[in-house]
């Protein structure tokens, strides 16, 4: 089975999926040389499949904070590029590492400085390699991972990460390749296969949530608030009105997005409450809808205990529903009296029915992501050439140079400056025309899979015959300059 095959067989109390395909990097630190030739794209993460909502909720990075984040992660001594995909059912780092063991070393030290400690980590924490992990990112992005199959708020964010990534050094060509390759493959799938045909959201589920847990009779009659009004507070909106209710209370910070709102959504009855009236509004609510971005809870037992009992007409319990990651809901709310508290986890209880139906449609989809991955794993095999395209031109550069100059002393002031330009042109122009057939042959985009084979063992056999350097040795001299940059910022 392939580390991504085992990913999928496992659940969130598996034991460390570091271990389970044989690379335990808290052992394995003792290569001292950079023996692969190629650096590794890895994924390391955490997400709904592997980590409870209060593990992921302390990880999770604001898109704001994602650049300084990919500067932080290109600042240690064995990642080149990364990327970070922050979401309510996953925090997962893309990197490219220049050695692999050392990289994800590092990055797992990095991500338990952010309050996880290492030891916690490992047994939630999945990790994945190259090809794997191309693919799991394209399922990702084509919804094939998510809690609602095929849903379509996760392409929006993979194009988000893309969005944010521009102009951030750090977001480099391998990485900034493969997220937008990911945003190709979600739009194939969803355009080519029926997956996203009737497929829900987290905030639909939300809404289905509510109903399943309201008595039959009662559910339309339960009265209804919504906090927060940004994208996910309108999504839960429109599930309501789709499922008949034709009130609801909106607490927003701001009234200006709950005004459009209002503009939008007709065919039901919209009041806006400000945030310093939440609790206030929550009294008088029997489900309560919690969607902002807050870093800290808004409902705690304190301000929940004190709140009015429900009509038992509703089940006379007081329902949270909370899709926010972190969590605006604390946990202790569950520990009052007629309040039951669900959060995004509690979801798959929703769309755990039609698992056959979920199998079937991924499959279609699978077809899609492995023509793709073969796609972008020639691209990248393809990026192999430019450091024998360089190096090969900088040999010649340099022995024209060389020769030019030789030249040149011959001759002592006898030249003219016209003269002088003349022969290096002369010489340029030999070089180039020279150039031109083995950078033919060291140059493809990868589409064509006997292109690029041609194309890779003409670049060994150039390698060979103009003693370029490995790339081995390339890795080796990258890690020594970081490892000297950051000795020198350290200082
Ligand atoms: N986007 C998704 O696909 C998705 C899916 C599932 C769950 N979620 C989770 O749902 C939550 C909202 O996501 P979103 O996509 O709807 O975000 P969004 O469009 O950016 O909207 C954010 C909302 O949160 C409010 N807000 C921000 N900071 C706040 C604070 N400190 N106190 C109170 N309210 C605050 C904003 O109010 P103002 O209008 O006043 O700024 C706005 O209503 C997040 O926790 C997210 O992780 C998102």
């Amino acid at each position: 089975m392939s580390a991504l095959e085992q990913l999928k067989a496992s659940s969130a109390d598996s034991k460390s999926f570091f271990l389970f395909w044989g690379v335990n990097i808290f052992d394995d630190m003792s290569l001292s040389g950079y023996t692969k030739e190629k650096s590794s794209i890895v994924v390391l993460g955490l997400n709904i499949h592997t980590a409870p909502v209060e593990m992921r909720e302390k990880l999770a990075i604001p898109e704001a904070e994602w650049p300084r984040a990919i500067g932080e992660l290109c600042g240690l001594n064995h990642i080149e590029e990364a990327a970070v995909l922050s979401t309510c059912n996953r925090m997962e780092i893309y990197v490219v590492a220049l050695s692999f063991h050392r990289g994800v070393r590092e990055v797992t030290e990095w991500m338990a400085k952010r309050g996880i400690p290492a030891s916690d980590l490992a047994s939630h924490l999945f990790l994945l390699r190259d090809s794997d992990a191309t693919q799991h990112l394209f399922e990702v992005s084509a919804g094939l991972d998510s809690l609602v199959l095929g849903e379509g708020q996760i392409l929006s964010q993979v194009k988000q990460v893309v969005k944010s990534g521009e102009g951030v050094t750090g977001f480099g060509r391998n990485i900034s390749g493969m997220f937008k390759h990911a945003i190709t493959v979600g739009k194939r799938v969803r355009t080519e296969t029926n997956i996203a045909a009737g497929a829900v959201s987290v905030s639909s589920a939300a809404v289905e949530l509510a109903v399943m847990k309201l008595p039959e009779h009662s559910s339309d009659s339960a009265r209804m608030i919504v906090i927060g009004a940004g994208k996910m507070g309108k999504l839960v909106i429109k599930h309501l009105i789709a499922k008949g209710w034709t009130k609801v209370v909106v607490v927003n910070r701001s009234e200006e997005r709950v005004d459009a709102l209002r503009e939008e959504m007709k065919d039901i009855e919209i009041i806006y409450r400000p945030l310093t009236e939440m609790v206030a509004s929550a009294a008088e609510a029997d489900v309560i809808f919690t969607s902002t971005a807050s870093e800290t809870l808004l409902f705690t037992k304190e301000n929940v205990e004190p709140l009015p009992p429900v009509s038992s007409m509703v089940g006379g319990s007081r329902l949270f529903i909370d899709i926010s990651v972190p969590r605006n809901v604390g946990a202790c709310v569950s520990d009052v009296e007629h309040a039951r508290v669900f959060n995004v986890d509690d979801l798959k209880e929703v769309v755990a029915a039609n698992k056959e139906d979920r199998h079937r449609k991924a499959m279609e989809a699978q077809v899609i992501i492995a023509e793709e991955s073969k796609q972008f794993g020639a691209w990248r095999d393809s990026l192999e050439t430019v450091p024998t395209i360089k190096k090969l031109r900088a040999l010649v550069d340099g022995i024209r140079i060389t020769e030019l100059e030789r030249c040149f002393s011959k001759f002592g002031d006898d030249l003219s400056k016209k003269e002088k330009k003349a022969i290096e042109d002369l010489s340029r122009g030999i070089t180039n025309k020279l150039l031109h057939g083995p950078m033919q042959h060291l140059r493809c985009d990868g589409s064509d899979s006997r292109t690029l084979s041609d194309t890779l063992e003409n670049m060994h056999a150039l390698n060979r015959m103009f003693s370029l350097e490995t790339d081995a040795s390339v890795l080796g001299q990258k890690v020594r300059a970081k490892v000297e940059q950051s000795r020198r910022e350290t200082q």
